[in-house]
């Protein structure tokens, strides 16, 4: 969440409220399976946050790829794409028109007034979690900070919204509104996912604009990620010739923000909610 003066701007549910009012209707199972969920979703959460702290201009983005991995290796976290798809990275960092995907290059400078996007997934005892963040590189030199509070606000917004029940095409539209009453577009290829045992699950498509052919509504107790992608103008995002790193095709910037949530009767329990955003 982009830091605002007073008070913020929505509630956050912690884990530790849910389990103290909730625990009573959980079996040991799924209490079990929620502290596995809790356990890597602290790693992911901090390992992005701690990289965000890192990152400065003249460092390479394997630079500071190599350094999330020894952050999730002193954890015992297994790096989700690195395990599942032999993405050639341990995290993903996408810098500029780069929107998703972006494998760590020694060749790739990050410079003051950057747009870059970090994406860590992981496993640890056979659990996933997932949480991404945009953010600028120091000062906000090519105007990319707006697009960058918008996408984290209406992260936050979805986020607030999805409960037991709600409609996943409902909470696309919500995130597509938004973005166009801000002035953005959303990415229409690109989407949330479930996630718990593997990092992704069913429901397969949460996406981030109004797909009313998708008739799934979320469930409680399930785990998913929410993502965002807010773009200043494209809809869609084209596969590069490394087979990974997605960009624009106009030039268009995508902010991306990501949480791993659990869905109750009410809002949300945001398991990666450490990650600074
Ligand atoms: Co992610
Ligand atoms: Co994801």
């Amino acid at each position: 969440m982009s830091h605002t003066a007073g008070r913020p701007r929505f509630e956050i549910q912690t884990f530790s409220d849910y389990l103290e009012r909730n625990s009573a209707v959980m079996s040991i199972t799924s209490k079990a399976e929620l502290l596995g969920m809790q356990r890597i979703s602290e790693v992911v959460a901090t390992t992005l946050r701690e990289m965000v702290a890192y990152a400065s201009p003249g460092m390479s983005t394997q630079e500071l790829d190599n350094y999330g991995a020894s952050l999730l290796k002193t954890s015992g976290a297994r790096s989700a794409p690195y395990v599942t798809y032999g993405f050639p990275g341990y995290t993903c960092i996408s810098v500029n028109t780069a929107a998703a995907h972006g494998i760590p290059s020694s060749a790739v400078i990050l410079q003051e007034g950057d747009l870059i996007n970090i994406d860590v997934s992981a496993e640890l005892d056979g659990y996933f979690a997932d949480n991404g963040r945009s953010f600028v590189l120091g000062r906000d030199t090519k105007g990319h900070g707006k697009l960058v509070s918008a996408s984290t606000e209406i992260l936050q917004k979805a986020i607030k919204n999805i409960r037991g029940g709600v409609r996943i095409a409902d909470i696309g539209w919500l995130i597509e509104t938004e973005a166009k009453r801000q002035g953005f577009n959303t990415i229409k290829n690109l989407v949330g996912h479930g996630i718990g045992r593997s990092l992704h699950e069913d429901p397969k498509e949460i996406p981030c604009f109004n797909d009313r052919s998708n008739k799934q509504r979320f469930r409680k107790n399930s785990i998913v990620a929410v993502e965002t992608f807010i773009s200043t103008k494209a809809q869609y995002v084209y596969e590069a010739s490394n087979g990974w790193t997605y960009h624009t095709r106009d030039g268009s910037f995508v902010a991306q923000h990501e949480h791993t949530i659990m869905i109750t009767d009410s809002e949300p329990v945001i398991l990666t909610i450490n990650n600074g955003m």
